[in-house]
């Protein structure tokens, strides 16, 4: 059994989908392997013989249903409880020196269990991998991180990411706290999108005061708060109600009609859609928003079937780029805050 390759972490009950993606990625990229993945486990390892070239060929920013990715170094599946730094060690022996560790668990009913060992054990390794010279001896954000990942407590996986291609967070989870004002669980939703899909210059430049938004299914009003937080001006477009409070901050209008109908007055900065829908209608309702310029920038949610998942996520997204019929900039990601759903960012290139 080939033990390079590299580990993603995802959603748990979207391993199939992962897997399907990685698979075809790594084909159109002339990488052979093969995605080994158990519903349910919260991730999916791609086996290849050469891990370093495979990552490289699919970077973690094009990834949708991967939270995390990781080179793979080993895995260790038989460790004694009584001592698992030594074979940790072991196998580190000429890996390099890494600048940060993290010792994880799947997110999944399996994996969490695991949280405390995780912590505990990363206590002991710490210290352990700073003497060995294999850990530097302050974190080191840019240099490469090490991953010891339990998936049971006697068998984990040990790798490495690059802090320039992969996720900043553990597990590749942003933490984000539900503002006690947030009129909808949903504002979570367009927060982690604004952060993950944005870097930091571009939510600067992008999301400015009095620009103006629309909001389509925007009811009780959670995407439509966080625009205004950032001081946007939104029209919101539901026909059920929006919190009070929106309306009070003297930046939201609230059109009770159809959202895949209604046309801006005016071009926009921003258009957000959270219609629940199938995603091909909401998909060809995106591409002409793009297409005749409605909007420069657009954050969109594909709700997914419940069968044949990556291949409607495949098919809508190509539909979305032939339609809109201009250059633009996509990123599309399974969020942690999304459910059965993918969000997308589209942006027209000038
Ligand atoms: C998931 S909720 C939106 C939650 C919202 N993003 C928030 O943060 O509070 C979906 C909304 O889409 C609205 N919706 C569905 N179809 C619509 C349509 N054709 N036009 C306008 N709104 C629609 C529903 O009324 C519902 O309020």
């Amino acid at each position: 059994m080939s033990t390079g390759g590299l580990l993603c972490y995802c959603r748990a009950g979207f391993e199939p989908e992962l897997a399907a993606e990685l698979t075809e990625r790594a084909a159109l990229a002339l990488q052979a392997g093969y995605a080994r993945a158990e519903r349910g486990t919260g991730y999916v390892v791609f086996a290849c013989d050469d891990g370093a070239a495979l990552s490289r060929a699919l970077p973690w920013h094009d990834l949708i249903f991967a939270r995390q990715k990781i080179e793979l170094i080993g895995q260790l599946p038989a460790l004694d409880p009584r001592d698992r730094v030594t074979p940790i060690l072991g196998l580190l022996a000429g890996s390099g020196r890494f600048g940060t560790l993290l010792v994880e668990h799947p997110d999944s009913d399996d994996g969490k269990p695991l949280a405390g060992l995780a912590r505990s054990f990363g206590n002991a390794l710490r210290p352990a991998l700073r003497k060995a010279g294999i850990l530097s001896s302050r974190d080191d954000e840019r240099a490469p991180r090490l991953h010891v990942c339990f998936i049971a407590g006697d068998h984990a996986f040990v790798g490495r990411s690059q802090p320039a291609d992969s996720s900043p967070w553990p597990l590749g989870i942003p933490r984000l706290r539900m503002h006690a004002d947030a009129p909808s669980r949903s504002a979570l939703k367009l927060e982690e999108a604004l952060l993950v899909l944005l870097d930091p210059r571009e939510r600067e430049q992008l999301l400015q005061p009095n620009m103006r938004a629309a909001d389509l299914g925007a009811a009780p009003g959670g995407w439509t708060w966080v625009l205004t937080r950032h001081g946007l001006n939104v029209t919101a477009i539901d026909n059920g109600p929006l919190r009070a409070e929106l309306l009070d901050t003297g930046r939201v209008e609230h059109l009770r009609t159809d959202g895949f109908a209604w046309v801006p007055p005016r071009a926009l900065d921003w258009m957000v859609c959270d219609m629940v829908e199938q995603p091909r209608r909401v998909a060809e309702r995106m591409a002409t928003w793009m297409r005749e310029g409605w909007c420069r920038h657009a954050i969109f949610n594909l709700k997914l079937p419940m069968k044949k998942r990556w291949q409607e996520t495949r098919m809508c997204l190509d539909l979305f780029a032939e339609q809109a019929q201009r250059p633009l900039t996509v990123r599309a990601r399974q969020l942690f805050h999304d459910r059965e759903e993918i969000t997308i960012l589209a942006s027209a290139t000038r």
